[in-house]
């Protein structure tokens, strides 16, 4: 860990009801005011719940230390869109951040560089900070492409504008999502100093700044060793990120 203040953020993907999902919210946002001021002290926490709780949960968390974001948008401010929510609609519901290029998008619904790159430059344009994800799949590290597939992802993903503290990067190993399975501490290591690298490359100095989150399978039991890597600046927790007290205990256990 560096002198960049960490991010712990919680992914809820497809999860929540409206009782469970503003309770968890409540517990997190009471706990970074008492027994967790020390971690709040240190580091952000960022919330991201299916779009149907970003107002409940922005309204019951208003003035406390938890901060809620959106786990996807669309690339454009507004139009014929059916389904779709714009960067500037989260930003009224009073996000600060956007998840963007999940692995569950790039898959479920075909998103490409080129997409996640225009929904990254959408985010910018609405004062959210996007929260870019790249990773490679088995497949990718099997045939000894990680390296290569995530420096592709990280070049195109990457807006113009971007810059050390206006975006984030979630390394996110496809193969690690939900299955219980970490790459080791030198693969992380490695993997977020090519990124690092990669964004000396656009950014000059300011990569200096640029938050990279690890994620993929993290618990509590392995937060303080993936949390310990250098060039790791926090985490993007999903399954974890559903109980409070997990979410509590990797926060806690990141430096
Ligand atoms: P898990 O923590 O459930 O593996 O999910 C990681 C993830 O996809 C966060 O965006």
């Amino acid at each position: 860990m560096s002198a960049r203040r960490a991010l712990i953020a919680g992914n809820w993907k497809m999860n929540g009801l409206r009782a469970d999902g503003l309770d968890l919210a409540r517990a997190l946002a009471a706990w970074l005011d008492g027994e967790g001021s020390e971690a709040a002290a240190r580091l952000d926490m960022l919330v991201c719940p299916p779009a149907t709780l970003v107002a409940p949960v922005a309204s019951v968390i208003a003035g406390t230390r938890l901060t809620v974001g959106g786990q996807d948008c669309h690339a454009q401010e507004k139009g014929a869109h059916t389904g779709d929510v714009s960067a500037w609609m989260l930003k009224d519901l009073g996000c600060g951040h956007v998840i963007v290029g999940h692995s569950e998008r790039r898959t479920d619904h075909g998103e490409t560089d080129e997409t996640v790159r225009a929904k990254a430059a959408a985010a910018l344009a609405a004062s959210l900070v996007p929260i870019i994800c790249i990773g490679e799949t088995e497949a990718e590290r099997d045939a000894g492409q990680a390296l290569a597939v995530v420096s592709r992802q990280f070049n195109g993903s990457l807006p113009e504008g971007a810059t050390g503290t206006n975006v984030v990067i979630a390394y996110e190993p496809v193969w690690a999502i939900g299955t219980g399975r970490t790459p080791t501490t030198e693969d992380v290591a490695e993997m977020h100093q090519r990124i690092r690298a990669d964004a000396r490359a656009c950014l000059g100095d300011g990569a200096d700044a640029l938050r990279v989150l690890y994620g993929g399978s993290v618990k509590p039991g392995n937060a303080a060793e993936l949390m310990g890597i250098a060039d790791v600046d926090g985490a993007l927790v999903g399954g974890a990120s559903l109980k409070a007290a997990d979410f509590q205990a990797i926060a806690s256990a990141c430096p």
